[in-house]
């Protein structure tokens, strides 16, 4: 057995390196390379003879009628069913990070008893942060006191794999967190990468094998990425993100990855003084502090995953003045709002230069929809000329640099929802024809237009019509 080699492995990216340094060459952070002892293959590697030889793998044919889909884990959390694709899957392994007190311990507390409620088998959950009492407390306060679910304090892997590979196996098994857990083969420290990758894989190893689905807490760092591994989101068929604004109630749980169901979904929680409560109709919650006919604002309706959801979209110009204007957006990419100025700007000689522009999706929701740049827009020229977007109206459509608007996808999901919510008429790029399900049998008057001189003229119209009016 060759000697133990000391590596050099970042704990922001996993790279490691020969040598010690400030600085870790893959990824660029300080202060992230930390030692840790490993025993390197026999030198020549695998391939070169230096060992015995390998034993031949067996291929099988892709087509086999034989391979059945096991029925899924439902917990009947209608919002967690559906980020999940349609429940838990057997021998599979989920990640669900975010940031520390957002709420991931209530949620997978919340699932377990749910999911033992429903009767899909034994259910045990594995705390490395609380005590056994301390989640009991919690449980009964969120009135699961008599959840039929089996709880442990530990850390070490080896007792949890030791506990859980004999008699029947579990449905499922909670791992919270994965950044307390630890192998006793490896000298790290818990929540370094080496420790978090090993006892992953030790974990998913056995949750294959005995086919339970494992869930694995993930802490989320300062930098926004499940602390030290990228490598932990390889490992899993899944990985949901846990996020929410500290100051606002509502989370939202995002698949960011899924090998068993859509990516994108999203599932709306409310933070309760008794845990988290699912909410069904998640554009009422968004658009409930809306004020009427204000400048400034626009609803956008999107889309998260394959579910239609209308936000609000607020804008703020400054007067001109400052030399040096500030560019700010919240909930929006900062870049896609500087080209949005910019084609304002260039194709319509709409000018925001010398003024500070704010920009801000109101209730803290992340929109990364390339859809939402005409309802930007609006809200932008209609601070601008102090100009009202009707109350009743939903926009969307892309803009390219030409200032053109373009189509986006599902129109009809996104105008059914407006309907739904009481929205009468649409600002939309042009449908062509053949365009699935028209916005008039939906019941929405639909406003067509190609190009985002239409939206200035429209606005520019009513601008003129309030400064008469006042
Ligand atoms: P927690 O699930 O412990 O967060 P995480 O596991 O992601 O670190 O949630 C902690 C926060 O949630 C804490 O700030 C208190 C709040 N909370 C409630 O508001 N209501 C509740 O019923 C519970 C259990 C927690
Ligand atoms: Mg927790």
């Amino acid at each position: 057995m060759a000697k133990a080699q000391p590596r050099y492995v970042c704990q922001n990216c996993g790279a490691s390196q020969s040598k010690w340094s400030g600085r870790c060459e893959s990824c660029g952070a300080w202060n992230a390379i930390t030692e840790e002892a490993s025993r390197e293959a026999a030198p020549g590697g695998l391939g070169s003879g230096g060992g015995r030889g390998g034993k031949a793998i067996r291929f099988e044919r892709l087509a086999d009628e034989s391979a059945q889909e096991a029925p899924r884990h439902v917990t009947g959390i209608a919002e967690f069913d559906r980020v999940t694709g349609g429940g838990l899957v057997p021998a599979s392994a989920l990640l669900i990070g975010g940031d520390p007190g957002i709420g991931k311990s209530t949620l997978l507390l919340q699932a377990s008893a749910a999911l033992a409620r429903a009767k899909r088998g034994r259910v045990a959950y594995v705390s490395g942060e609380e005590s056994i009492d301390q989640v009991r407390l919690r449980a009964r306060r969120m009135g699961l006191g008599e959840a039929e679910v089996d709880l442990a304090a530990a850390t070490s892997v080896r007792d949890i794999m030791a506990s859980l590979e004999k008699g029947e196996p579990p449905a499922a098994v909670i791992i919270d967190s994965i950044q307390t857990m630890y192998v006793d083969t490896l000298d790290s420290a818990p929540g370094t990468v080496a420790q978090v990758r090993s006892s992953a894989a030790e974990l998913i190893r056995l949750a294959k094998q005995r086919g339970f689905a494992l869930l694995l807490v993930g802490h989320v760092t300062k930098e926004g990425m499940i602390a030290g591994p990228r490598v932990l989101e390889h490992m899993v068929d899944t990985v949901l993100y846990f996020e929410g604004e500290r100051g606002h109630h509502y989370r939202i749980l995002r698949a960011v990855k899924n090998r068993f169901g859509p990516a994108n979904e999203i599932g709306v929680f409310e933070m309760t003084d008794r845990g988290l409560t699912e909410v069904a109709n998640p554009s009422r919650l968004f658009l409930a502090e809306r004020h009427g006919q204000v400048s400034g604002t626009a609803v956008f309706a999107g889309l998260e995953g394959t579910r239609p959801l209308l936000v609000e979209i607020q804008a703020l110009v400054g007067p001109p003045g400052p030399a040096t204007p500030r560019r700010a957006a919240v909930g929006w990419d900062g870049n896609r709002l500087a080209m949005v100025l910019a084609v304002l700007e260039a194709r319509c000689g709409v000018v925001f230069a010398g003024r500070d522009v704010y920009l801000n999706v109101a209730g803290g929701l992340k929109i990364a929809e390339p859809a939402a740049d005409l309802a930007v827009a609006a809200a932008l020229v209609s601070a601008l000329a102090d100009a009202v977007v009707p109350e009743d109206m939903v926009v969307f459509g892309e803009i390219g640099l030409g200032g053109e608007v373009r189509r986006v996808s599902q129109p009809e999901l996104r105008l059914r929802e407006a309907a739904k919510l009481g929205f009468a008429k649409a600002l939309l790029p042009a449908q062509g024809k053949g365009a699935k399900g028209t916005p008039k049998t939906i019941g929405i008057e639909p406003r067509e237009i190609a190009h985002l001189h239409e939206l200035v003229a429209m606005l520019a119209a009513d601008g003129q019509k309030r400064k008469k009016g006042t």
